[in-house]
């Protein structure tokens, strides 16, 4: 070919020889589409999240890495990669549900999980009935000839408490019940929901999956293959499929996952106990805590407590604000799963959106503070919320 013009030439730029070696990461295959020699294979591109790769709404072999990393630790069949968690939940909801459906979801949930089921109601005529996570029994009790879906957190945020995700995912199943878990404050790690009967697990990968605060992305795994074609047909239909980039971060994250949980349990676990211990706080919410409604169920389910927490301070509100104007190392940020502890006030940050009565529904008081522990020395964090305490 060397009769080709410049034009040309930096238009096709030659692809690296890979014969006898390969790369040891997942490479970035940053593409929007794929070269067939074979029509055939092209058109079967279309029509599957498993087949070959055609254009990158629908798959991309860097994204499709992600997805087979994370199905394959929560012990899913596969996985769609969405552009954030929130692109994951609501591929679930509108990919599953029709107007008029009925949906039985846990009391205490995300912000951005509420309003979209808030918004379903309003726009789609979909009915939402609230459960306590860990009453099956109420769940039964729940259910109508329209239910279709049971949505769950294994560790709500932000006052942590546990789903019974046996209990609740046999109550669904009995029933006839597509249950869909986030499970992103707890990670694969702590818990696999489908091995507790989950038939969904939603993830905001934004969190502990990546780990490192540079990058948004979410994933939805399923347990069957049906679930998973009509998740994908839903997701590549509206455009919310992930980014080969973020998908490319998100793995680097993923190598780390078992070692930050692990140290991000620990720290909370050290500074859940000292902030409990400290007169100027009233109460700490940590399933880790015997004090905490969900410890008993926590101790059984999972092999760690979580890196979250939350608290309310004696003097409630204005304290609260006062702590969060005097921490230096902990920063006042969104977000979670990171390496850095973040600290929030949640009735007017995640949780915004949410009335009075949610915001109660939530067990979210006016002076709560959130804190998503990070990866730092834990003796460099006690220092100083001891001195923001001392100030609040
Ligand atoms: C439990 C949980 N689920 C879902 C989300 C939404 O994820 P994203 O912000 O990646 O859309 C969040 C975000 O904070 C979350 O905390």
């Amino acid at each position: 070919m060397s009769e080709l013009r410049p034009e040309t030439r930096t238009v096709h730029l030659p692809q690296p020889p890979l014969e006898g070696s390969r790369p040891i990461t997942v490479p970035l295959y940053q593409t929007s589409g794929f070269v067939f020699d074979d029509p055939a294979v092209f058109a079967d591109g279309m029509n599957r999240p498993d087949g070959p790769f055609v254009y990158g709404r629908l798959s991309n072999p860097t994204v499709r890495s992600l997805e087979e990393a994370v199905a394959g630790l929560e012990g899913g069949v596969g996985a769609v990669a969405t552009g954030s968690g929130m692109g994951a939940i609501n591929s679930v909801l509108l990919g599953l549900l029709r107007p008029g459906d009925h949906v039985i979801a846990q009391k205490a949930l995300y912000g951005g999980t509420a309003g979209a089921l808030n918004d379903l109601v309003a726009r789609f005529g979909v009915e939402v009935s609230y459960v306590p996570e860990d009453d099956p029994a109420a769940l039964r009790a729940a259910v109508r000839p329209s239910t279709k879906l049971v949505y769950l957190e294994t560790i709500a945020n932000p006052v942590t408490q546990v789903a019974d995700l046996p209990g609740m995912c046999a109550a669904a199943r009995e029933a006839g019940l597509v249950s869909v878990v986030d499970n992103t404050f707890a990670s694969p790690i702590l818990c696999r929901p489908i091995e507790h009967g989950a038939d969904i697990v939603v993830h905001s990968t934004t969190k502990y999956l990546g780990g490192h605060t540079d990058v948004l992305g979410g994933i939805a795994v399923f347990a069957s293959d049906e679930l998973h074609r009509k998740v994908w047909k839903y997701a590549t239909g509206l455009g919310a499929t992930a980014d080969p980039f973020a998908a490319w971060l998100t793995l680097r994250g993923i190598q780390t996952l078992p070692l930050r949980m692990e140290r991000h349990c620990a720290n909370a676990h050290e500074l859940a106990l000292r902030l409990d211990a400290h007169p100027a706080v009233a109460a700490v919410h940590w399933p880790g805590l015997p004090s905490h409604p969900s410890h008993a169920l926590a101790a059984k389910l999972l092999p760690g407590f979580g890196g979250v927490f939350s608290f309310d301070l004696v003097g409630g509100r204005a304290a609260g604000e006062r702590f969060m104007s005097a921490v230096r190392l902990a920063l006042l940020a969104p977000s979670l799963g990171g390496v850095e502890t973040l600290i929030l006030h949640p009735a007017t940050t995640s949780h915004k959106s949410l009335t009075a009565e949610e915001l109660a529904r939530h067990g979210i008081g006016e002076g709560t503070v959130r804190v998503a522990v990070g990866i730092e020395h834990v003796e460099d964090l006690w220092a100083d919320f001891e001195q923001a305490l001392s100030r609040s």
